[in-house]
């Protein structure tokens, strides 16, 4: 997983505070000698940390979050003697695939890391370390979900599961990568800690196969579109983990393909009125998280070079040209308007972080925000119900199979 998805849960009962059993992540046991970074949220108790001085985050709603799911659920749908529209032989290409393992060597570090890192100073570096937090904590949500389905379903569906084992690898790369990056500013994310302290967000399988879906071919474009920027304009490249994302990038789109996969096998999910407003719901939330995660921190994306809002649109408009290659209805992006309600969906939460920022007490804080959230509520429900665009290339009600993708 590479990108965010946090601003809004389907339905909240689905929300539940789960900590999944567990294999021991490899990535969660890296010796820590610098400050160690722990998060805490509001349901969570915030132990103090034994290895060093830690620096807290703050947990918005916006945070990326940790996922967790229906386990049972996942072994009936990919139990191939229950579901005769599993394509075990596809499965079976993508797990050779996966085997080959193309990143083995990939994530290797040099001296050029700590040098570019001493000489960022101030608000940069500030920027630089918020965004390999955050970075780090989104590819560590993937390794921790797709860990565990590779474990339930190693009796169901070996192949299924050994993909997701595999995948689970490439997302501790991933992570420890970026979390190798903060030692680098003399920080470490305390991943063990998270694992167990943090959050976990509830999804039914069928929403966990929308979000995760997109958020792996976000996560593609985001890391495409950064690296062949700073590849035209080698001016920006402030810090040397940007030159690892093109091959990086790679792993979110098989990742995002196997995806795919999945829900071509579960044609119930994308084939009736229902998956058309859900598709709708999960492209309108994950671009929204983004796009207002990232005008918070546009000092980040121009310490880049890159224009905040223009980077943005660009991965979802490239998002979501993908993604309607397999989902049944899609946001319609490229619709002006479109833009236009985000853009006021910024303004509203400016204002609403500009709340937050004064001296008042909670009650007048928050009353101060109910109005600002209605409208934030009206801005959403109306990009919602812009006219979206049908899509998916298969008519899954009659499953014809000279259709491809
Ligand atoms: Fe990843
Ligand atoms: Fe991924």
């Amino acid at each position: 997983m590479a990108a965010e998805m946090a601003m809004v849960k389907p339905i909240s009962k689905f929300s539940r505070t789960t900590t999944p059993r567990l294999g021991n992540p490899r990535v969660a046991s890296y010796n820590v000698k610098f400050s160690t970074i722990t998060m805490s949220a509001a349901t969570t108790t915030t132990k103090p940390s034994k290895k060093g001085a830690k620096q807290g985050i703050k947990e918005t709603l916006l945070t990326p979050r940790f996922y967790t799911t229906d386990f049972d659920e996942m072994e009936r749908l990919f139990n191939t003697e229950i579901n005769d529209k599993l394509n075990q032989s596809e499965f079976e290409a993508l797990l050779q695939e996966f085997k080959t393992d193309y990143n083995q060597t990939h994530f290797v570090r040099n001296k050029e890391f700590k040098e570019a890192a001493d000489k960022l100073e101030g608000p940069i570096r500030q920027i630089f370390v918020e965004f390999l937090e955050r970075s780090c904590t989104a590819e560590f949500s993937g390794f921790l979900l797709y860990k565990e389905l590779g474990r339930r379903l190693k009796k169901t569906n070996p192949v299924v599961a050994e993909i997701f084992s595999l995948m689970s690898r490439d997302e501790a790369r991933h992570a420890g990568f970026l979390n190798k990056g903060l030692s680098d500013f003399n920080l470490a994310l305390d991943l063990g800690f998270l694992t167990k302290a943090r959050k976990y967000t509830f999804f039914k399988p069928k929403f966990i196969f929308y979000a995760t879906y997109l958020s792996e071919k976000i996560g593609y474009w985001r890391y495409i579109t950064i690296y062949r920027h700073l590849k035209a304009n080698p001016e920006y490249q402030l810090y040397p983990i940007f030159k690892y994302f093109e091959n990086w990038c790679q792993d979110e789109n098989r990742h995002g393909d196997f995806f795919s996969a999945l829900m071509k096998a579960q044609p119930q999910f994308l084939n009736d009125w229902k998956a058309k407003l859900w598709a709708r719901f999960f492209c309108l939330s994950v671009y929204v998280t983004m796009y207002l995660n990232d005008c918070q921190r546009t000092a980040f994306y121009e310490g880049i070079g890159l224009n905040t809002k223009e980077f943005d649109m660009h991965v979802i408009i490239e998002t979501n040209r993908t993604t309607a290659r397999i989902f049944p209805a899609v946001l319609d992006v490229e619709n002006p308007e479109f833009k236009r309600k985000l853009d006021r969906m910024v303004e509203i939460n400016q204002k609403l972080l500009a709340v937050g920022d004064t001296q008042d007490i909670p009650l007048v804080k928050n009353l101060k925000r109910i109005p600002l959230i209605a409208a934030l509520a009206s801005e959403l429900l109306a990009a919602y119900l812009m006219p979206p665009i049908e899509s998916g290339s298969v008519d899954f009600a009659e499953f014809e199979p000279q259709l491809v993708y």
